[in-house]
């Protein structure tokens, strides 16, 4: 009955078109602090780990990232707010954990990291701050086109017992507050990022669960391709905004 009401309630307010603005703007004083300081934001704490693991050597070919991508500020600088993007080597379109998680099993030829992995989401964040700042700007034309389709008609699908796509909240609701959370516009630039209620650093998709469990929908496996359509969708809307990975949310 609460479910209902409040379904009831996110979808009579009529909708409304706004610029793009990023998830930090609908943060309180505490969060915006946070992350405007890097020795305070706790995400920093999964990079510097990010930085030891982009060092160690791993797996049959006992090689590390360094090894063959040298410094991360030159070869991953930009990398991050061009991702998600159509894949050669692997034939589909992948994320940025996508890449990294291929290098680990096909290059250092090492047991693929469980999603979530202090050192999974560690590399994310390390090797997206070369990129911070940077406008995001992704290709969807080409072999990306499908994904990027399969992105868009996801983003405006009703889903769960709440029967509310991401839209409903994300444009429609804006601004509005829901069980004392301010609702944003659901753009993915401060991601992965630390957020207060898991204690930890996680990644876009960890996000997005937590939306999909929100609506009582069925939540989608992590590294799913509709998870990936859906982090190429949210990155063309975001176009422009600057990447500000890794990030603090609430
Ligand atoms: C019932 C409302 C609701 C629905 C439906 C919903 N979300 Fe969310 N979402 C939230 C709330 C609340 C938050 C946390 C506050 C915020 O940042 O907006 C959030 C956060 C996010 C964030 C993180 C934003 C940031 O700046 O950190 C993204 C991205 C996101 N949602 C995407 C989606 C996508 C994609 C869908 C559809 C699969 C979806 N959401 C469905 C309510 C919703
Ligand atoms: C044996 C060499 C090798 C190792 C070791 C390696 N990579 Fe790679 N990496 C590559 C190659 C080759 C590509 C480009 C593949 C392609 O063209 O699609 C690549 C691509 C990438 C990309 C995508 C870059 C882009 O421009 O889209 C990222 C991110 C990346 N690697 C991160 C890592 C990380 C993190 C590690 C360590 C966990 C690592 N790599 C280990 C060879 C390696």
């Amino acid at each position: 009955m609460r479910i209902l009401a409040l379904s009831l309630a996110l979808l009579a307010a009529p909708a409304w078109s706004q610029s793009p603005r990023s998830g930090l703007e609908f943060q309180g004083e505490d969060i915006r602090r946070l992350q405007g300081d890097d020795f305070a934001n706790p995400a920093m704490l999964w990079a510097e780990r990010g930085a030891a693991a982009w060092q160690r050597k791993q797996g049959a070919a006992n090689t590390s990232c360094a090894d063959c991508h040298g410094a991360v500020e030159q070869s991953m600088r930009g990398v991050a707010a061009r991702l998600p993007a159509w894949d050669a080597r692997l034939g589909r379109v992948s994320t940025l954990e996508g890449r990294i998680t291929a290098c680990i099993t096909r290059e250092q030829r090492a047991a693929e990291p469980a999603p979530e992995s202090h050192d999974l989401v560690g590399l994310l964040a390390y090797v997206a701050l070369p990129s911070r700042g940077m406008p995001l700007r992704v290709d969807v034309a080409g072999p990306a086109q499908a994904s990027f389709e399969r992105g868009r008609e996801l983003y405006a699908k009703r889903i769960g017992q709440m029967n509310l796509a991401c839209t409903h909240c994300h444009d429609r609701q804006a601004g509005k507050t829901l069980l004392a959370e301010k609702i944003s516009q659901g753009q993915p630039t401060a991601w992965p990022a630390y957020r207060m209620e898991w204690q930890a650093a996680g990644t876009l998709e960890r996000r997005l669960r937590a939306c999909f469990l929100g609506v009582r929908a069925e939540m989608p496996n992590y590294r799913d391709d509709d998870l990936v359509a859906l982090q190429l969708y949210l990155a063309w809307r975001a176009q422009g905004l600057p990447l500000e990975a890794p990030g603090v949310r609430r």
